[in-house]
């Protein structure tokens, strides 16, 4: 057996509520297992057709038990003779509306593997050529959610394959989730949704992946940039609005189980505001790696001044500085200075951030290295 971790319902949940609605053609699952995820499926969408294939002539037989109606078989995704010579596979390039799917990782020392991508050979991970492979027998207009290892969308040994990807689907990162979620398996994973473009669209202009291979890339290097703005307006200042008229204030309590959980209501005196793609992070207390929340949202907020906002290109720039704080964690730490009231500045901040491939960039507006009134870090790094 191959990575047989069945699929969560937590996760299995959060991937249906992953799908847009416009849904049409079959529903297949290419690492079918116990069934989970297509089972959640069917539910949803029953009057659909199912395809669910595995490499496990096993699990294949005691699902053809289970559900008569699926068509179900038996082949090895990453192989072409074994998809070709699989009878449900055949004339499905293509054609199938929604993949979903929680393929193999088996990223034990570090396996590579070849696919093509439309005409293009790559080498990455075996997940992402898992989902790679996958991917060819979506039908324009169709999606795929597939549950990845969290580091796959910024890992260099992946970025050839995304970066080929995205010249055919919107790429979304959703929801990351963290160890121990998968019962006996130890990875941190995210929810990835793929859709398919149409051919002969135009190209893709707000592709997080897109924005990445075109602007994030220095030197070939996959250097994530961001602007570091620290929050400026004190708790204690802070003019709540009584009328609902302002902006939402966003306060370090804010922040739960790494994202923004609440807003403390509207207020009246802020001086300026930030909005996503991009991270929040504590400039003052208690250093949490909880603490560390993805800003997905356009809409305008103020932050406290207990609060940097770090913020980038694209949604998945953010996760991936997200994660690469998450990841880096010891040098975070570490770079909060204070025994009693711990806090970060700004500065040192830049240095860690340096050390795991995030540069501070000038905001295009302003042109200035950072948008916090204090002109110290902008003077030191320019
Ligand atoms: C994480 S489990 C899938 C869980 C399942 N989809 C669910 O809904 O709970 C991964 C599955 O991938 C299958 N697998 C591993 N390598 C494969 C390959 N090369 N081709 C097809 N299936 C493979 C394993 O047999 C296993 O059933």
């Amino acid at each position: 057996m191959l990575d047989r971790y069945d699929t969560p319902a937590s996760i299995v949940a959060a991937m249906i509520a992953a799908v847009n609605d416009s849904l049409s053609g079959p529903i297949a699952d290419f690492a079918v297992g116990g069934g989970n995820l297509l089972r959640a499926a069917m539910r949803k969408w029953p009057t659909l057709d199912a395809i669910g294939t595995d490499i496990d002539r096993g699990a294949i037989g005691a699902l053809r038990s289970q559900h008569p109606a699926w068509r179900l078989g038996q082949a090895d995704l990453l192989n072409r003779r074994s998809r070709d010579a699989c009878r449900v596979l055949r004339g499905q390039h293509g054609k199938v509306g929604l993949i979903l799917i929680n393929p193999p990782f088996s990223c034990r020392g570090a396996i590579r593997k070849k696919v093509g991508v439309f005409g293009e050979m790559v080498e990455c991970g075996t997940a992402t050529a898992f989902l790679t492979e996958a991917s060819l027998y979506l039908r324009p207009g169709g999606q795929m959610v597939a549950i990845m290892p969290a580091g796959s969308l910024c890992s260099q040994r992946d970025r050839e394959a995304w970066l080929m990807l995205s010249t055919k689907f919107r790429i979304t990162p959703l929801d990351s989730f963290g160890l121990r979620v998968f019962d006996g398996a130890c990875a941190r994973t995210m929810i990835v949704h793929l859709e398919r473009l149409f051919e002969g669209a135009p190209e893709e202009q707000t592709s997080p992946i897109s924005r990445i291979r075109t602007r994030d890339s220095v030197h070939g290097q996959h250097v994530v940039c961001v602007t570091a703005v620290r929050g400026q307006l004190p708790m204690h200042r802070a003019l709540i609005s009584m009328n609902g008229v302002g902006v939402p204030l966003v306060h370090t309590t804010c922040i739960q189980a790494g994202r923004i959980a609440n807003t403390l209501g509207v207020v009246v005196n802020h001086r300026w505001t930030v909005h996503g793609p991009g991270v929040l992070l504590p400039r003052v207390g208690e250093p949490r790696r909880d603490k560390i929340a993805l800003l997905r949202n356009r809409t305008p907020i103020a932050i406290s001044d207990c609060i940097i906002a770090l913020l980038c290109r694209s949604l998945a720039s953010a996760a991936c500085v997200q994660q690469r704080l998450i990841a880096g964690w010891n040098l975070v730490e570490e770079a909060y200075g204070g025994t009693c009231a711990r806090y970060i500045t700004l500065y040192s901040l830049a240095d860690v951030l340096g050390q795991l491939g995030i540069s501070v960039v000038p905001d295009s507006g302003t042109k200035d290295w950072v948008n916090s009134g204090s002109r110290t870090l902008g003077k030191r790094m320019a």
